[in-house]
């Protein structure tokens, strides 16, 4: 019998695959919302850097990330996905990242107490820099000029040089993708993700009057902590209590740059992206032939897809027979964003349309994109009540179809922006322009962010065990 060489197996899994895809397969499929770049020399050059620059991520990290979703999928563990809408280049600072993820880590151990279960913790970090955009062009006093698209791409200032697509760009997300990855991974294991100062901050945080009436949770979180202290359970005796995993993701929109950070996984000889540990496809890119659902079936990672209003059910079936074939578990998140009032519209047929196919997934709610509106200020903004009542709807439709309502997906920043209104806080729409810092569309601040994992939690628990808490009267 001939010896099977490795390269002879990797074509055996491909022809199982019963494909062609390649890397650079998205190339020949229609795309959108990808930038034309003037200079093809200096693209092709930036590409070749790029293809031998080290991956940010590994295949193990993002195997292991997929076998904790696929736990999601059973409703054993909960999916917490968070971060910018776009970083930027502008606000990249130590400080920053750190206050993402400690806002993060709070909400992570809030819905844990609500679930009962381990949270998947995944970023919107490290690699979120390309934006897609509803017009090509935007106009500013008379001036018309292509649209930002995120500063891995042009720049945000209106100017028609800024506006120009440079593939240098791509360098410089990639090293500060690096960098921000670099320190996520040593505030997850160096002592400052420790499960004790994670809840005094979430106790600091009820304190205040304003949310005083999330204090009987945080009051439960706090016996619970010290009860494990007092039996000899801390950092030092369990490991788990003092370090956290913490996963990256990002949309999948600029393919050259997919493309350069893909890799063969040298366990199991098939591609994987190095870009980040789970990649989404967005509402406007997932057209089923298109280059961007080409690049994304091919390779081994975690796939993201975003449901918007407009996704017929055929479109579903045919995406998830093209996203996951094998129909493996935690492969495909689909990630419902329909808009509050709107979710009864369409997750039920969606979630029928993914029964009939007998098919895998992973359901996570993205109350974001659905629910942007413009204040009477002219600020493009999110009021709290809509992206809470988004959440209860997407909890209730799963209730009713007895399916698992597995994640969350939220913009939001761990700084103390003023970008949606509402909240404990009470952000007006004549606060929004003290400190409105986006780069694109409006994120939960730090104290937003923990109130709705406060008011998810509660969501949690009342289905786990049918009695909901009673949340203290804020008067
Ligand atoms: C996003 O997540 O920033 C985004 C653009 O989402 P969607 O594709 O769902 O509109
Ligand atoms: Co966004």
């Amino acid at each position: 019998m001939p010896q099977q060489t490795p390269d002879t197996d990797r074509n055996a899994r491909a022809t199982l695959r019963g494909d062609d895809w390649q890397r650079g397969s998205w190339r020949t499929r229609p795309r959108v919302q990808m930038p034309d770049y003037p200079d093809a020399q200096a693209l092709a050059a930036v590409e070749a850097q790029l293809a031998e620059f080290p991956p940010l991520v590994f295949a193990g990290e993002a195997r292991r990330l997929k076998a904790q979703l696929a736990d999601v999928a059973q409703g054993r563990r909960f999916l917490l996905q968070g971060g910018d809408c776009a970083e930027s280049f502008a606000e990249f600072s130590a400080d920053n990242i750190r206050d993402t993820f400690k806002v993060m880590l709070q909400m992570a151990v809030v819905l844990t107490w609500g679930a009962q279960l381990p949270v998947v913790k995944v970023g919107r970090m490290a690699g979120q820099f390309a934006k897609p955009r509803s017009a090509a062009t935007e106009t500013m006093e008379g001036v018309e000029l292509p649209s930002y698209r995120g500063d891995i791409i042009n720049g945000f200032d209106f100017t028609a040089a800024a506006r120009v697509p440079d593939p240098m760009r791509m360098l410089q997300a990639y090293t500060q993708a690096a960098a921000s990855l670099n320190l996520l991974r040593a505030f997850s294991t160096g002592g400052y993700a420790d499960i004790h100062r994670v809840q005094s901050w979430i106790a600091d945080f009820t304190d205040g009057p304003e949310a005083a009436r999330y204090r009987d949770i945080a009051d439960r979180i706090s016996d619970a902590m010290a009860f494990m202290q007092a039996a000899g359970v801390t950092a030092e005796t369990a490991h788990e209590l003092g370090t956290v995993e913490f996963y990256t993701s990002h949309e999948a929109l600029l393919l050259e740059y997919e493309e350069a950070l893909a890799r063969i996984d040298s366990t199991t000889g098939l591609p994987v992206a190095g870009s980040g540990h789970m990649l989404w496809i967005g509402d406007r890119t997932r057209q089923v032939d298109g280059a961007h659902v080409e690049f994304c079936r091919g390779v081994q990672n975690p796939i993201g897809l975003k449901c918007g209003p407009s996704i017929s059910t055929d479109d579903l079936k045919a995406l998830i027979a093209k996203l996951n074939p094998q129909n493996e578990a935690g492969r495909l998140t689909l990630i419902a964003r329909f808009g509050a009032g709107s979710v009864g519209d369409h997750l039920p047929r969606l979630i029928r349309a993914v029964q009939e196919e007998g098919a895998n997934v992973v359901w996570s709610c993205d109350p974001m994109h659905g629910n942007t509106i413009k204040s009477a200020s002219g600020y493009k903004t999110r009021p709290f009540d809509s992206v809470l009542r988004e959440v209860r709807e997407f909890f209730q439709v799963h209730a009713a179809e007895g399916t698992v309502p597995g994640g969350v997906h939220f913009e939001m920043t761990g700084r103390d922006v003023t970008e949606c209104t509402g909240g404990v806080r009470a952000i007006t729409d004549h606060d929004l322009s003290n400190r409105y810092h986006t780069a694109c569309d409006p994120r939960l601040n730090a104290s937003q962010s923990l109130e709705l994992a406060f008011l998810v939690a509660e969501e949690l628990r009342a289905r786990r065990t049918g009695t909901p808490v009673q949340l203290r009267d804020p008067s």
